[in-house]
């Protein structure tokens, strides 16, 4: 970005309130982050309002300051501390290598950064690179891969659209995020190699004061909280007794499953938690083992 355009920026966030602590969070203003970045912080209670062309705003009742950037910059503004936080990709995270501590992964915005070729192209291995043109907005990350496998190609650096380049004769090939795949698909490209698997993660400047710092550790316990319910579900099963050891071995719960009695006699009613990842399978065993009247319901929030 022009230099001018960055120290307007600086310049727009750094003149705070300084009667009231609140620690700098940035988010992507639109884009494949944008909408789970906002929800994240919905469901951690945290309640903002943002209107089309606002570049900040502070949470009704939280301490937290709300920045709405492109995600290419605020790896940049973390480390110089125009945001304490940010919630990025890990992609841009590591292509933008600047000085920032890597937090915690969310679990969303999973994405990868592919190398891909137009369809009807044969694709021999990695050495079809050798002599040819890709483009890119991650040149960092490209040449490190083009490195590791000793080949000869050119980066032709762009900031958007990538997938457009081939077809309009720009280069051979692109190296960019790829997330439905359809971007691919809707410009006759095909994917041909991984360079590396993405997440939204949270970022941190490293240099905090004791003071943002334990406002980070609360945002932090929530988001965990949140984090945890979004993975687990809790499961209610009634079974006859003599099925209970079996069922506890398939659910091992927080701790121990909670085992209440039934008004008819000989059953009860087993409580537990399941990770979303596993509970298809483990519902099919519970069944087998003679669970009945199984449900299945949302955590709001888990504390561990
Ligand atoms: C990436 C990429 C494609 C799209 C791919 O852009 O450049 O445009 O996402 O997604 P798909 O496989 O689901 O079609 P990104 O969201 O990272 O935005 P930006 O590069 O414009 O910031
Ligand atoms: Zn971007």
């Amino acid at each position: 970005m022009p230099d001018g355009f960055l120290f307007f920026l600086k310049a727009l966030f750094l003149q705070t309130d300084n009667s009231m602590i609140n620690l700098k969070l940035a988010i992507q203003k639109t884009g494949r982050l944008s909408d789970h970045s906002k929800k994240l912080l919905e469901d951690c209670g945290i309640k903002i309002s943002n209107g089309a062309n606002v570049l900040r705003t502070v949470a009704g009742n939280f301490p937290v300051e709300i920045l709405f950037l492109r995600d290419d910059d605020i790896p940049q503004y973390v480390e110089q501390q125009v945001a304490d936080i940010g919630i990025i990709g890990e992609n841009m995270v590591l292509e933008k290598n600047k000085d920032v501590a890597i937090l915690d992964q969310l679990g969303f915005a999973n994405c990868r950064l592919s190398l891909a070729i137009p369809k009807e192209e044969h694709y021999p291995g990695p050495e079809y690179f050798n002599n040819k043109k890709v483009a890119t907005s991650y040149p960092r990350l490209l040449s490190e891969y083009l490195k590791k496998n000793n080949l000869k190609t050119e980066i032709e650096e762009i900031s958007g659209s990538v997938e457009i380049a081939p077809g309009i004769g720009l280069a051979d090939a692109v190296c960019d995020i790829v997330s439905s795949g359809s971007t691919l698909l809707t410009n006759g490209l095909r994917e041909v190699e991984t360079i590396l698997t993405s997440q939204a993660v949270i970022i941190s400047n490293k240099n905090l004061n004791e003071e943002k710092k334990s406002i980070l550790d609360k945002f932090l316990f929530r988001v965990r909280a949140v984090r945890n319910a979004r993975e687990n579900k809790y499961i209610l099963l009634n079974a006859p007794e003599e099925a209970i050891p079996k069922i506890c071995e398939i659910l091992p719960g927080m701790k121990s499953p909670t085992v209440l009695p039934l008004a008819i006699k000989g059953w009860c009613s087993l409580h537990s938690v399941v990770r979303e990842d596993d509970f298809w399978e483990r519902i099919d065993r519970l069944k087998n083992a003679g669970a009945e009247g199984i449900l299945v319901i949302p955590i709001e929030k888990m504390i561990m």
